[in-house]
C-alpha cells in the first residue's frame, strides 16, 4: 500500500531516484515520472495497464524549459502560453529528440502543461526534470480527483501519493495543436475554447474521428464506470427506475427518491459541475442499483467539456 502525505521533499527524492508518485494538479491527480527516464515511463505505463501507443503529457514548472522539450514556437504560441499558463491548457509541438520515444509513444510532437495546482508547481520547480504524467487512474476508468481515488486504484503499485487536496477544477487539462493561424482541439477540458479565440483564427475539433487516435483523449470509450450508464438530453426521455443513481446539472427530479439524485451543482455553476463529475461518477458507481442516467448539461462554458465526459463514459 501506498503512503499518502504532503512531503513534496520526499516526492522529489522518489521521483529522483527513478520511482513513480501520484500528484495532485488543478485537473485531476497524475501518476508522475522523470519524462527523461525510460524506465520512470515504462513504470507509469505498466501501472496503468495503459497501452503503449498512448502518450503522455510533459509537465514543467518554468516557462523556459519548453525550448528544451519542443522546437519550432511561434511567438505567438509563446507570448499565449505565457498569459494562460500555468493552467489547464496542454500544447503539442515538434519535439526535441531529448525527450525519450516511450514518453511520446514514437511521435513527433509532444504534449507540454504547466499546471497551476501550489504544490505541483513547487514539486515541478524542485526538480532538474519534467515530469511525464498521466491521470493517474487505470487505462479507461474514472480519473481521480481526491489523493484517496488514486489510493483506491493504484495504491498497490505506487510508493507514494502527494495529497494536495480536492482538484479545483475536476476534469482533465484542454489540448491543443496550433497548426500557424489556427488550431487543432485534440480533447476538450478544463479551459474553455473561448479563453483561447483571441489567439487562432479558426478551431478544428479533432475529437473522436480516428480508430487509432493521435490523442486517445478522442478514443469513444474513456472515463468509464463499471456500471451501464446512459446519458439523456431531457429529463422527460428518463426511464422509469426506483433504483438507478441520477447525475444532474441543478435540480431534482421530483418523484424519484432524493437519495438517488446526485446534483452537480445547486447553484448552476459549470465549474462547480466539472469538479464534483468525476467523483459523482464514482459515487454512483458505488451506489445501490445498476444503472446510472445522466442528464447533458448546458452547452456553455465547461458544460461541453463535462458532456464529452459523459457520453464517454457512456460508450459502449
Ligand atoms: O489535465 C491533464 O491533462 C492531466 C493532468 C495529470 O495533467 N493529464 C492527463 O493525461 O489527462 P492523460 O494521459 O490521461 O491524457 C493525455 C491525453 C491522451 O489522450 C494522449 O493521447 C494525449 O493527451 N497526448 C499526449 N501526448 C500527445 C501527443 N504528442 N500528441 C497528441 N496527443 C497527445
Ligand atoms: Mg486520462
Amino acid at each position: 500500500m501506498s503512503a499518502i502525505g504532503n512531503d513534496i521533499d520526499h516526492a522529489a527524492k522518489l521521483l529522483s531516484e527513478g520511482e513513480i508518485v501520484g500528484i495532485p494538479t488543478e485537473t485531476v491527480y497524475g501518476l508522475a515520472g522523470n519524462a527523461f527516464d525510460s524506465n520512470a515511463v515504462a513504470k507509469i505505463f505498466a501501472a496503468k495497464d495503459r497501452p503503449a501507443f498512448d502518450p503522455l503529457i510533459v509537465h514543467i514548472g518554468h516557462l523556459s524549459q519548453i525550448d528544451l522539450l519542443a522546437k519550432e514556437i511561434p511567438k505567438s504560441v509563446k507570448s499565449m502560453l505565457e498569459e494562460l499558463w500555468p493552467g489547464p491548457l496542454t500544447v503539442v509541438l515538434p519535439r526535441q529528440s531529448i525527450i525519450p520515444d516511450i514518453t511520446v509513444s514514437g511521435h513527433e510532437k509532444v504534449a507540454i502543461r504547466m499546471p497551476s495546482q501550489t504544490m505541483a508547481l513547487e514539486l515541478l520547480r524542485n526538480l532538474d526534470f519534467p515530469l511525464a504524467a498521466p491521470s493517474a487512474n487505470p487505462f479507461g476508468y474514472i480519473s481521480p480527483t481526491k489523493a484517496r481515488h488514486v489510493i483506491a486504484q493504484l495504491g498497490d503499485r505506487i510508493p507514494y501519493v502527494l495529497d494536495g487536496g480536492d482538484c479545483d477544477v475536476g476534469i482533465e487539462s484542454t489540448i491543443i495543436e496550433p497548426m500557424g493561424v489556427d488550431c487543432n482541439v485534440l480533447r476538450l477540458g478544463g479551459l474553455e475554447l473561448g479563453k483561447l479565440a483571441p489567439y487562432f483564427n479558426n478551431f478544428n475539433r479533432m475529437l473522436n474521428k480516428s480508430s487509432n487516435p493521435s490523442a486517445p483523449g478522442q478514443l469513444a470509450k474513456h472515463y468509464s464506470p463499471r456500471k451501464e450508464i446512459s446519458v439523456f438530453e431531457r429529463k422527460e426521455e428518463f426511464p422509469e427506475s426506483n433504483t438507478a443513481t441520477y447525475i444532474l446539472f441543478d435540480s431534482y427530479i421530483e418523484g424519484i427518491p432524493e437519495k438517488n439524485q446526485l446534483i452537480l451543482s445547486k447553484k448552476s455553476d459549470l465549474n462547480e459541475a466539472a469538479s464534483n463529475v468525476f467523483s459523482f461518477l464514482r459515487k454512483a458507481d458505488e451506489m445501490e442499483g445498476n444503472e446510472i442516467l445522466a442528464l447533458k448539461l448546458p452547452e456553455v462554458g465547461l458544460g461541453p467539456a463535462i458532456n464529452d465526459r459523459l457520453y464517454r463514459a457512456a460508450a459502449k
